[in-house]
């Protein structure tokens, strides 16, 4: 994770960002700060990368690099505002004594397109990674990579869109893709979780799940509720300040597999 202290709203890169409305500074600190406390209470050990100035977006932790098995796939942003986010992430990782690392020729916003199932690693693109950078990550992973289209700026990262839940379960926002990216997932995952604008307009899908507990914003109550019934257990916080840079809690969260 990183701690927001640089963040702000100053450009505007997803329809979210809107530079003219003010940011609470100090509660975006305060709301991040909750996120990490949790992830502590729940046992979970969180490493912490130093925020750089002028990089208001760092703290979207997410897109930094995507690890699977110990290994480090680097990230490569679409927008020049975030380009140096990349080699700062892969930096962090190299030094941490990650030795299997790879610096990515084509676009990919890390965990904000790439998520793992058991199985899979399902990939977003359509409008920040692009195909090719799907393939750069099959071949670097050895693990399959399927493609999803997304269709809707709102829902401009796979992960404000879809969520992993535990191995192969998973909850989308259907409306998120282009019909036959919709029909893959009901192959793939014909009983996931569907999720409708109701929640996934507060960004209840940007979540993160332990397998047993699923840490989601507070406001995707009905959400919440459905995640109960299929034995989860839902925490909800409230990352009001995060949201305006079109993030939420998997946003800030970059997750290191084995
Ligand atoms: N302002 C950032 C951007 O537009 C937000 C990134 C959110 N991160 C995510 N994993 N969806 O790039």
């Amino acid at each position: 994770m990183c701690r927001p202290v640089h963040f702000e709203v100053t450009y505007s890169i997803n329809p979210w960002m809107d530079p003219t409305k003010p940011v609470d500074a100090e509660l975006a600190v305060a709301q991040w700060e909750a996120l990490y406390a949790l992830y502590r209470e729940l046992g979970h050990t969180v490493d912490l990368i130093d925020p750089l100035p002028g990089l208001p977006d760092m703290v979207y932790a997410a897109n930094g690099a995507t690890v699977v098995d110990g290994k480090v796939l680097g990230a490569r942003f679409r927008n020049a505002e975030r380009a140096a986010e990349g080699p700062a992430y892969l930096e962090w990782f190299r030094s941490h004594g990650f030795g299997e690392t790879h610096d990515p020729e084509h676009i990919n916003e890390g965990e904000g397109d790439f998520l793992v199932t058991g199985s899979w690693i399902l990939a977003g693109r359509g409008f920040r990674s692009t195909a090719e950078g799907h393939r750069e990550a099959q071949e670097f992973f050895g693990r399959p990579v399927i493609g999803l289209e997304l269709t809707d700026p709102r829902y401009y990262h796979l992960d404000t869109a879809l969520a992993v839940l535990d191995g192969d379960e998973i909850m989308y926002n259907p409306e998120a893709f282009t019909p036959g990216s919709r029909e893959v997932l009901r192959r793939l995952f014909p009983d996931a979780l569907l999720v409708g604008p109701e929640d996934a307009g507060v960004f209840g899908l940007n979540a993160v799940s332990d397998g047993r507990h699923v840490v989601l914003p507070e406001a995707a109550q009905n959400l919440s509720g459905r995640l109960r019934e299929r034995g989860f257990e839902p925490l909800g916080l409230d990352l009001s300040e995060l949201l305006k840079g079109g993030g939420s809690v998997k946003c800030c969260t970059l997750e290191i597999r084995g």
